[in-house]
């Protein structure tokens, strides 16, 4: 039986800020965010958006009122979760009206845990052919102002749903897993901004990939020849290049030549939005999938998943016969054309408006926000959402 991503659709807020003019105000060449980092645009969120909405506002563009009834798992996979206690997942079900026979969670391991979540979901697919499952990949990147880490932020979401015969990808059943105890990238309790070992984390990204693709060259015999192409946990798009260049020396020229090419459609729009890091490496599969003229039904892609801390696993799907029509390309470039350009002291305004920590209640200005699921505020300790239409 195929199993794999049936639908994928994707959601960002309607601002951001150009990384050159980021670049000017932090005195550095706009080249080094636009070349050394591979950003064009980095996605700004306003406090009326969490990782719940986003995520709602991604998963409302692939609901129909079929697949609402074949859904029966809803998984929540974000490291910008709202509540110690009590998932996204629950207000997601709410939020989206779905049935309330669901099974609703929330998973963590920083970047990874989507991919755990799609691994899970196909197990459970197995076992349960006649049910899908909804996953979502939320989440707000924030390291802080005028900080090294600063032009690697970004947010947005994610949504999936997992089904058997999938429209998209059918997953392969090996993959190449690896787990590491290590202080690249982590974020205590009580910080609202990642710590982060910057160089560090870059290295033992791409020393993970080069494991666990190794790993997976030695246990199925497939070499770089194999892939159509491969996509990457893209926190900043020149991340997921220095990975494809380590192994690269490995390929005929052909084949170099192919996994560049599709490495650029793979990156086009991770370089407008930036990190949203559960996400990440969907966007990546979604920005090639939307924008590619060359890959075909059949080809096999290889996918990265890196999440700090660190855990780490490559996989591979299989394109499915109409794989383009299932996609949504004018969707999402019709979300992204009409997002609205915010100066570097709007977007530093926009980031430092966070919502009180004390437990006070707030009532939040919705009059900006076009979403169609906003926060509202918080009352009695507890937030408050809307659908707006
Ligand atoms: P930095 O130290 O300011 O930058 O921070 P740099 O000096 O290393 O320069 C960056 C690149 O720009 C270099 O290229 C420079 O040569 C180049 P590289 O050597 O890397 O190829 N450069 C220029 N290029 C063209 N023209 C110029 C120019 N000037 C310089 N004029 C850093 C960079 C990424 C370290 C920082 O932004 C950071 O700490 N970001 C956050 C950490 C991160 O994203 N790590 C990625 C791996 S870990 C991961 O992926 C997991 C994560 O998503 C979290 C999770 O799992 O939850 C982060």
């Amino acid at each position: 039986m195929k199993i794999g991503i049936d639908q994928i659709s994707f959601h960002t807020t309607q601002y951001f800020v150009d990384m050159a003019e980021l670049a000017q105000a932090r005195n550095e060449d706009p080249n080094k965010y636009l070349i050394g980092i591979g950003q064009k645009k980095m996605a700004v969120i306003p406090s009326t958006q969490d990782s719940v909405t986003l995520a709602a506002n991604a998963a409302a563009k692939i609901l129909t009122p079929t697949n609402r009834q074949q859904i029966d798992t809803v998984i929540f996979a974000s490291e910008s979760g709202i509540d110690q206690s009590k998932s996204g997942a629950v207000y997601l079900q709410s939020l989206l009206a779905l049935p309330q026979q669901v099974r609703a969670f929330e998973v963590k391991q920083a970047c990874y845990s989507a991919t755990a979540a799609l691994q899970l979901a196909c197990g459970y697919i197995a076992l349960h052919p006649d049910k899908k499952v909804l996953i979502t990949a939320s989440d707000i990147a924030r390291y802080g102002i005028g900080n090294a880490g600063e032009p690697t932020q970004g947010g947005g979401a994610i949504a999936m749903i997992i089904s058997k015969d999938p429209k998209i990808l059918a997953l392969e059943a090996e993959s190449t897993v690896l787990t590491e105890n290590i202080m690249d990238f982590w974020r205590p309790n009580y910080a609202t901004e990642a710590k982060v070992d910057g160089h560090y984390s870059g290295h033992m990204y791409v020393d993970f990939f080069d494991e666990v693709f190794a790993a997976y060259r030695q246990k199925t015999g497939m070499t770089l020849a194999n892939f159509a192409a491969l996509a990457f946990h893209l926190p900043y798009t020149k991340m997921g290049l220095k990975a494809l260049r380590s192994v690269l020396p490995q390929a005929d020229a052909g084949t170099q030549q192919r996994l560049m090419a599709n490495f650029e459609d793979s990156r086009q729009y991770n370089q407008i939005v930036g990190n949203l890091y559960t996400g990440s490496l969907y966007l990546s599969l979604l920005s090639l999938l939307e924008n590619t003229n060359t890959l075909q039904p059949g080809d096999r892609l290889g996918l990265f998943s890196y999440g700090s801390g660190a855990v780490s696993e490559f996989y591979t799907g299989i394109l499915q016969a109409n794989f383009k029509a299932a996609l949504l390309p004018k969707l999402h470039q019709a979300m992204f054309a009409a997002r609205q350009q915010v100066t570097v002291s709007t977007y530093e305004q926009l980031f430092q408006q966070q919502l009180p920590t004390d437990g006070s209640t707030v009532e939040l200005d919705l009059s900006q926000d076009p979403a169609q699921f906003v926060l509202t505020g918080i009352d009695a300790h507890q937030r408050q959402y809307r659908k707006q239409y």
